[in-house]
């Protein structure tokens, strides 16, 4: 840092400069991201409150009390008005809290968490934090967790089973419903990471789509992971963390001598009630019509895409469930696809299981956007 500060005027043509290095989601051209262009309502909220600091609550009441009506808010949409939770950073910082809830319920030496081979990596953050034994359970042929794999890990050491409702590299939703029987049977904490999935599943059932059972329906289902920063349009970082009970955010609450609430459940201490506010007013805003409409219009633009891939001559790696496309082709390597889209101005990604290109079809792309990467696919074929 210099002595002297330089003028505001400065600042902001230097800010300018850095700026211009970013790609943009308006662009249109990142294909790879879960991140899209927050939502104008969500950026104002998130601006009125960005002095609001949830970790000390007593003194921004207003925003308190708003936080528990987005999580009553996102209860409802998940199955369970009376939920516990907490707005926080995002799907990571969630999943993290539910293992570590699951861990603390059970207090036994040794624990092992179960999770899909197709788990967002933030599962292996969780179990090296909390010294949490991780097993991965195999995928069936369709990408989703085999159940008779899930059976064949649970031992008594296991403290939580964890299924994807839609899946961070190819958006397929687990079978939910019998891991909640497993684990209602045996007493095993069941999390869901509906981190992607949870602000689509939802809607697009109410649009007449058939995607299986998720949410607190299930009676085996302790908590779920929603992110508003993905599909629900909020600005970074926002995330949300629900819990069937309130007992699950009591076992890891921790005395906060100085502050105006006693005990704290959350892993950061400040934290903003401006995510608080974008993923309240966005829900106020859009509404289940407003949601439906973004949720429905980016399944159609997937189906488009996915359609558009095979006509190229490239093969889907399976039938989008959400709105991820992986593709491969025979003779072109992941790698070159990859680069020769990116010299044409398109960032994507490449999934592992198998390896693939990753699109994935969020709500900032629109339908001439995705005619032009398919022009563009085209190209890289002879
Ligand atoms: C299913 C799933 N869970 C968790 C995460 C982690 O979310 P975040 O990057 O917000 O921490 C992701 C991110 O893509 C995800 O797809």
């Amino acid at each position: 840092m210099d002595e002297q500060g330089i003028s505001k005027a400065e600042v902001l043509e230097l800010l300018k400069n850095f700026k211009k290095r970013d790609m943009t989601h308006r662009s249109g051209r990142i294909l790879g991201s879960m991140c899209t262009c927050p939502h104008e309502i969500g950026v104002e909220a998130y601006r009125m409150f960005l002095e609001s600091n949830l970790g000390d609550p007593g003194l921004f009441q207003g925003t308190k009390a708003m936080e528990d009506e987005a999580i009553a808010m996102l209860g409802d949409l998940l199955g369970k008005k009376d939920v516990y939770g907490h707005i926080i950073t995002g799907g990571t910082e969630a999943n993290i809290m539910a293992m570590r809830a699951a861990r603390n319920t059970r207090r036994i030496k040794n624990p092992e968490i179960i999770v899909p081979k197709s788990a967002h990596f933030s599962f292996k953050k969780a179990a090296d934090m909390l010294c949490l034994k991780l097993r991965e359970a195999e995928l069936d042929k369709d990408y989703k967790v085999d159940i008779n794999s899930v059976h064949r890990l649970i031992s008594d050491k296991t403290v939580a089973i964890v299924g994807v409702a839609g899946t961070t590299e190819l958006g397929k939703v687990d079978p939910i419903e019998e891991l909640s029987e497993t684990c209602a049977d045996r007493n095993i904490f069941l999390h869901v990471d509906a981190a992607f999935g949870g602000y689509s599943i939802p809607f697009l059932n109410e649009t007449g789509y058939d995607l299986p059972k998720f949410d607190f329906s299930l009676p085996g289902v302790c908590s779920i992971t929603i992110d508003p920063h993905k599909m629900g349009l909020a600005p970074i970082p926002t995330g949300g963390i629900l819990f069937r009970d309130r007992r699950y955010l009591e076992v890891m609450s921790i005395e906060t001598p100085y502050l105006t609430e006693d005990r704290q459940s959350t892993i950061v201490g400040t934290r903003t009630g401006a995510s608080t506010a974008a993923t309240w007013a966005l829900m106020k805003y859009l509404g289940r019509e407003g949601y439906r409409e973004v949720a429905g219009r980016c399944m159609e633009l997937t189906e488009l895409l996915a359609r558009g891939i095979k006509t190229t001559g490239f093969k889907l790696v399976t039938k989008p469930q959400l709105n991820i496309v992986a593709f491969y082709d025979d003779e072109l390597s992941v790698w070159e696809i990859s680069d020769r889209l990116e010299e044409k101005g398109w960032a994507v990604s490449i999934s592992s299981y198998p390896q693939a290109i990753r699109i994935i079809v969020m709500p900032h792309l629109k339908k001439e956007h995705i005619e032009m990467f398919l022009h563009d696919l085209g190209d890289l074929k002879p």
